[in-house]
């Protein structure tokens, strides 16, 4: 790879960035493409990346690294030029961004891809699991694939406003209220009788800095509502097991009388491997074809549709067993601040 092509790649970052409403991390992303030199290891590692930049989130790595080590108190004078501060004049940002590429600590952070658990994705989840509630009228079982910290699998513990119609309960840690548009969901009463989730390498949420590290700092909404989430699930854990989804899958879904199982995926089907999504979408319709009207099954997925341009909002879709209808559901912005509910 290039050095045109690795500069280029942060500049591609920003563009994306900045769509999603990250201004000060597109503008910090811009800053690195011009200040990347080889004259720190860090500058040198990133310039040298021999895979894909893109693929690897590679300006993510580092700016979720330079985040990390400013929440830390590491970087203070780089520090002093973050949220919630007004931004800097430009040339004294750059200055000091250059500066930060000094600091070796920085290394460990390029070694991984960024770790990401967004909890307003359960805006978006939650109403799927009203519309499983009103179509089965059974209590469900939670299967999480690819759930990282595992947030999300306690998404009935949090409250929402979905324009106006208000779902969970009151004294909830996380409050969410996405741009709702379209129909309201099925008012169907939402419960939970078990809840487990997988994760190639799942997330210790009570290492709470390293998420935080991958917020965009700009983004303090976010930064709120991921430390809350994080926290309850530190006082009320829900077991989430290290292994590969379709390994999981295959050894743990299966349908029960009385419950309807729940298999979700948010933002993580993307990520596992080609065989590893073929074995799933195989386990499930296997599983799906022993449902039946007392014991079914439902995929409930918000991910990016395979065919999808980056422009593209990812899709909240369904599929019932017995029967395996498929449902287009919603679109909705990737971290949950819109929904346009279809049903
Ligand atoms: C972008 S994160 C999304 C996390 C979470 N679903 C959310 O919406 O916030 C994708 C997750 O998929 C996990 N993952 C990637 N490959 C996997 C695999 N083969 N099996 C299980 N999890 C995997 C990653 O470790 C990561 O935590």
């Amino acid at each position: 790879m290039s050095e045109g092509n690795i500069r280029a790649a942060f500049a591609t970052q920003a563009t994306w960035c900045r769509r999603l409403g990250g201004t000060f991390t597109a503008d910090l992303c811009m800053t690195l493409a011009r200040v990347l030199d080889r004259s720190t290891a860090v500058g040198a590692r990133v310039l040298d990346w021999s895979g894909d930049p893109i693929a690897d989130a590679l300006a993510l790595r580092l700016v979720g690294g330079l985040n990390g080590l400013v929440r830390a108190g590491s970087l203070p004078e780089l520090a002093a030029l973050y949220p919630p501060q007004p931004v800097g004049d430009t040339a004294d940002f750059a200055r000091r961004a250059a500066a930060a590429l000094d600091d070796k600590r920085l290394l460990p952070w390029l070694d991984s891809p960024p770790q990401t658990n967004e909890v307003a994705r359960s805006a978006v989840l939650m109403p799927g699991l009203m519309a499983i509630a009103a179509a089965t009228v059974l209590p469900l079982r939670l299967f999480e694939l690819g759930a990282s910290a595992g947030i999300n699998l306690r998404l009935d513990h949090y409250r929402y406003d979905f324009n106006g119609m208000k779902v969970g309960p009151n004294e909830a840690p996380v409050v969410l209220h996405p741009d709702w548009r379209g129909p309201p969901p099925p008012d169907a009463k939402v419960v939970v009788v078990g809840r487990r989730g997988v994760d190639l390498i799942p997330v210790d949420a009570r290492d709470a800095d390293h998420l935080l590290a991958y917020v965009w700092p700009e983004q303090i909404d976010r930064v709120a509502r991921l430390s809350a989430a994080l926290a309850a699930f530190v006082a009320d854990p829900a077991t989430i097991d290290a292994g590969d989804a379709a390994d999981w899958a295959e050894a743990n879904v299966t349908v029960v009388e009385g419950a309807t199982t729940v298999v979700f995926h948010s933002i993580a089907f993307q990520y596992f491997p080609v065989a590893t999504q073929a074995r799933i979408v195989a386990h499930l319709a296997a599983v799906g074809a022993s449902a039946t009207a007392v014991a079914p099954l439902a995929c409930l997925r918000f991910e990016m549709d395979a065919a999808a341009s980056v422009a593209a909002l990812p899709t909240l879709r369904l599929t019932l067993w017995p029967g395996g209808e498929d449902r287009l559901l919603a679109r909705a912005h990737p971290h949950g601040a819109n929904v346009e509910w279809l049903g």
